[in-house]
């Protein structure tokens, strides 16, 4: 549990992003104080059961770094009214990843969210599921109440891609031969849909035109599959110290990543692997060492690495100091790994 604190408070003061929230000033900190208060407004409104479980998954924390997209990509020329939509989105956005965080740990039957129990450690997965459930609805009530069918739109494709991406990622369990393009398309709908739907609904809301609201939306969903590409690295690399999980955890329900689909390749033992004989914390161990020993590690950091660069340089014209400021967040999505 101590190892999950720490990991919490580390992960969420990245060196990049601090840069950002710097540049941004007392308007992006603002901004972020209105979506904080509009979460826990919202997670506590639905009865005594789903606002405990609610409420404590969005005070456990998280980097917010969905919102923060949302703010970046709209820009400074807001008025007002404008901030009302960007902050909705914000919330829209953040309520999705948490609801979807609540659900994959039913899925994943994961013990630590955030440092914390997650609700299906604490609760079952009856509460757990209602729990996700709420907060799915409560993000498009919250959108609806500004009328924007562009906005809702966006969101509602990203949230239909993440339940995809969750199924398929049960399907392909246990199989270690699944092709690299079908973990890619799984990555990109599971993760990367959701990084996009914050980055159109930014670019919507700052009054991009369409050519820059896509070019926002691809740098989005790009840095999003680098996210997941760096996460699952992580979980084999750990070390349990920093992740605040055994390494290996994701093979140990069936979950095959970037690692061992690269490892495999030159490691013919690794290709033979039957992940269901494994068993234990130790089995999961022993088998992220032989995934390092081929070098698959370096090679799938490389390959993340690489994504983000595509991001940084499908930007589109933007003002210096917004484009200074998405980039910093691209680099900060890999400095949390390096
Ligand atoms: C975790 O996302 C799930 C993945 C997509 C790998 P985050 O790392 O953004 O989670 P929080 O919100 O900061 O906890
Ligand atoms: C990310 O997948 C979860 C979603 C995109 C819903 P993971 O299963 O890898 O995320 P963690 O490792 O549990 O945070
Ligand atoms: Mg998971
Ligand atoms: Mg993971």
């Amino acid at each position: 549990v101590n190892g999950a604190a720490e990991r919490d408070a580390s992960s969420s003061s990245s060196e990049a992003v601090d840069a950002v929230m710097r540049a941004g000033g007392p308007r992006l900190v603002g901004l972020l104080q209105r979506t904080e208060s509009r979460l826990v407004e919202l997670a506590g409104g639905h009865g005594s059961t789903l606002a405990r479980h609610a409420t404590a998954t969005i005070s456990a924390g998280g980097k917010r770094l969905r919102p923060l997209l949302v703010f970046l990509t709209a820009g400074d020329a807001i008025e007002p009214a404008g901030e009302q939509r960007l902050v909705r989105a914000a919330v829209a956005v953040e309520l999705i990843h948490s609801a979807s965080l609540v659900h994959d740990d039913v899925l994943d039957a994961a013990a630590l969210r955030r440092g914390a129990p997650t609700v299906v450690a604490a609760a079952g997965r009856t509460i757990a599921t209602a729990t996700g459930d709420l907060l799915f609805s409560r993000a498009f009530a919250e959108l609806v109440t500004g009328g924007e069918l562009e906005d809702v739109r966006a969101l509602s494709t990203a949230a239909s891609a993440l339940a995809t991406g969750e199924l398929i990622q049960r399907a392909d369990a246990w199989d270690a031969a699944i092709p690299l393009e079908r973990y890619l398309h799984r990555c990109e709908l599971k993760t990367g849909s959701l990084f996009e739907a914050a980055c159109r609904l930014g670019a919507l809301s700052g009054g991009a035109d369409e050519r820059v609201t896509e070019a926002l939306g691809l740098f989005g969903r790009r840095i999003g599959l680098a996210f997941q590409l760096l996460d699952d690295v992580l979980d084999v690399s750990g070390p349990a110290s920093r992740t605040g999980k055994a390494r290996g955890t994701d093979l140990l329900d069936g979950t095959v990543t970037l690692p061992l689909i690269l490892a495999r390749e030159d490691d013919p033992q690794l290709a033979q692997l039957d992940v269901r004989a494994l068993r234990t914390p130790a089995d999961a161990e022993r088998v992220c060492d032989r995934i390092a020993a081929t070098g698959a590690l370096a090679a799938a950091k490389a390959q993340a690495l690489d994504v983000v660069a595509q991001a940084r340089a499908g930007l589109p014209q933007l003002p210096s100091s917004q484009r200074r400021a998405l980039e910093l967040v691209a680099e900060g999505v890999v400095e949390r790994y390096a």
